[in-house]
């Protein structure tokens, strides 16, 4: 590693390990080390800030790590945006873009917690998916040893640009670009995956390429919400374990290097009616562990924010693909009446989802477990009383 990039981040560097040490993120004192020795800003020499810009307009800023006070904000625990997808991104001043995100350096504590676990050993092989800026793989080679870090990501830019980085700094782990969704691309076998982009299910080739024994930790979206789950692999390529205490969520893997593929629905049912409830869109957004119990009793269903075209009025919506839908207003927050339309009553599951989530005293997310059956199919259950919900193969 050349001295002058650690070196220039040192108290940066020493200031942030203390911090995610503080907040538990960091546990160990391997993974304290493995921080300490990865200058950040050597991963992220440029990263955009969202700011809204002298018209009025949402826009991302872009930022560079030219003087001290610049290398400072990157050791700050916040999530950089580092891409932006050309195919929605338009430039609207000198140095700042609208646009879809497509890569970022992950929140510090976030990626802190899932490399803790991981809970990797030495002499383990990791698959990485979603190389991004390389910080993180730069983090298993400071772990582990180059030799043992494989890494993928859609964009061969980025990878292009983590192998400089990473080589610029003495590392050379296996890069490619390849969607990890296949896993790695020689097939090869890992004691570890990690995923650093959500997935609907865990595709099958990252269990095929996990040794028995071996473990996932990946952050499965499940619609309405979801969740990192720690899956051990069993014989009969059965992966099976729990949500973490670890929470935080990642953009969706794409199949496409550029865009994210729009998900296709029917146009919304005609509104059916107003009934009373006893759940209100501040349960909804006020619960992480709610809106994960909502994702398992309406897999395939979605959250959404809504607007009224009349009035303006904010709406937390839930809506299923087939049309139906039911919001409550966020006015006041507190007004408990459901509006909804189509066939199927979401309501009714939103209403016996917050029963017995209230009745079961409120668990909290790591109290679920997960498993994908070899054929696919996922089921979550609450560990304490077995209660299971099938969430199918998304
Ligand atoms: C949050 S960023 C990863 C951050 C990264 N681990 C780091 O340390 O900078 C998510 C990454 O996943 C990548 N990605 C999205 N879909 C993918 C896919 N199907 N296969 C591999 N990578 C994918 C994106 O290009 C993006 O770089």
């Amino acid at each position: 590693m050349t001295e002058s990039a650690i070196d220039t981040a040192r108290p940066y560097v020493a200031a942030l390990v203390d911090e995610l040490t503080t907040a538990g993120a960091i546990r160990t004192p391997a993974w304290a080390e493995a921080f300490a020795a990865v200058p950040r800003h050597t991963f992220v020499p440029r990263w955009y800030e969202q700011e809204t810009n002298d018209r009025g307009i949402t826009v991302w800023r872009l930022q560079h790590v030219l003087h001290e006070e610049r290398i400072s904000r990157v050791y700050r625990d916040t999530t950089l945006v580092t891409a932006l997808d050309p195919d929605t991104a338009e430039r609207v001043d000198k140095d700042a873009w609208t646009g879809i995100p497509t890569s970022s350096s992950t929140l510090p504590s976030l990626m802190a917690g899932m490399l803790e676990d991981l809970a990797v050993e030495d002499g383990n092989r990791v698959l990485e998916v979603g190389t991004g800026t390389g910080y993180n793989a730069a983090l298993l080679c400071a772990r582990l040893g180059e030799q043992f870090v494989y890494s993928v990501d859609i964009d061969t830019n980025l990878v292009d640009a983590a192998q400089r980085r990473l080589s610029s700094i003495g590392y050379e782990p296996q890069l490619a670009p390849a969607d990890g969704r296949k896993g790695y691309p020689t097939g090869d076998q890992f004691d570890r995956v990690i995923a650093t982009c959500s997935v609907p299910s865990i595709p099958a080739p990252w269990v095929e390429q996990t040794r028995l024994g071996g473990a996932i930790v990946a952050d499965v979206a499940l619609g309405i919400e979801g969740g990192l789950v720690r899956l051990t692999l069993y014989a009969g390529q059965r992966a099976q374990g729990r949500f973490t205490a670890t929470s935080g969520r990642f953009m969706a893997a794409r199949g496409d290097t550029r865009t994210y593929p729009q998900r296709e629905r029917a146009p919304y049912a005609p509104e059916a009616g107003t009934r009373p409830t006893k759940v209100t869109a501040a349960d909804i957004r006020g619960y992480y562990p709610f809106r994960l119990l909502l994702a398992f009793h309406l897999p395939g269903a979605e959250l959404v924010y809504h607007s009224d075209e009349a009035t303006g009025a904010m709406s937390v919506q839930l809506q299923h693909s087939d049309g139906s839908w039911a919001r409550v207003p966020m006015t006041g927050e507190r007004v408990n009446t459901v509006t909804y339309g189509g066939a199927s009553e979401i309501w009714e599951q939103v209403d016996a989802a917050w029963k017995w989530w209230n009745d079961a005293g409120r668990p909290a997310q790591d109290q679920f477990g997960y498993a994908r059956e070899p054929d696919g199919h996922a089921s979550v259950w609450h560990i304490p009383d077995g209660r299971r919900w099938n969430i199918g193969a998304q």
